[in-house]
């Protein structure tokens, strides 16, 4: 199986997992999408009565053309259950993610879930985080500032592009300055030093949040509690 059958196996696996009458949180990604293909699917073929909490612009869309229910997070008053990708995966389940962009929205619906789901193909579980660069989205006022702040501390970072060369915008209209830092020996201190920077609005290391993760490996979907 190819990256994209991996991605496929566990999106379609997640969906097991989701019951008649939840409030189901959806991430963003290529995996992602997969899991709202099966959704969609299930909602069709069994009648689920479902209301879906989206993460993106990218997701509402896919979710809102396959007839997904949808709320915001301020319109429920709790989340059953949100499945997301990652981008990387620590063997203590310490993850990265951001990589699309979304890390903001994503890590508030996944702080007022009641569990947290990630699907991932193999290559996203590592020993430790870091060869993924960690994704820093920023209030576009003062980046610069924040920039060469992460350049003092050797954090060799990067401005976001579009595919048109420009910066990139988020869904709330920042930027994105993504870490290169190789390897992240502690976390959780660096969680502490990003989010006390003023004018970082957040950062794509999802620590201690994570339930269940399902890999996709070539002999089947493996799940991980
Ligand atoms: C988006 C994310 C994604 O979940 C992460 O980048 C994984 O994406 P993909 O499933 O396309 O590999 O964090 O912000």
């Amino acid at each position: 199986m190819n990256q994209n059958e991996l991605k496929k196996l566990v999106g379609q696996k997640s969906v097991e997992w989701i019951d008649d009458g939840m409030v189901v949180g959806l991430g963003t990604g290529s995996t992602v999408k997969h899991m709202v293909d099966a959704l969609g699917a299930r909602i069709k073929n069994e009648g689920l009565n479902i209301v879906g909490v989206t993460t993106s612009n990218v997701t509402a869309k896919q979710a809102t053309e396959l007839g997904i229910p949808l709320k915001s997070v301020d319109e429920v008053d709790h989340i059953d259950l949100t499945i997301d990708g990652a981008d990387e995966i620590s063997a203590d389940f310490q993850g990265i993610k951001g990589g699309g962009a979304a890390l903001l929205f994503e890590k508030i619906v996944a702080t007022y879930s009641k569990k947290n789901m990630w699907i991932v193909d193999e290559s996203k579980m590592v020993d430790k985080l870091g060869a993924f660069p960690l994704p820093v989205e920023v209030i576009p006022y003062g980046s610069q500032k924040l920039f060469e702040i992460f350049e003092a501390k050797g954090f060799k970072p990067t401005f976001r592009k579009n595919d048109q060369g420009g910066l990139l915008l988020t869904d709330s209209e920042n930027y994105i300055i993504d870490l290169h830092l190789d390897q992240i020996d502690h976390p959780h201190e660096l969680a502490d030093f990003l989010i006390k920077q003023v004018g970082v609005v957040e950062h794509g290391l999802f620590l201690d949040r994570v339930n269940t993760v399902i890999v996709g490996r070539q002999d089947g979907p493996e799940v991980l509690e």
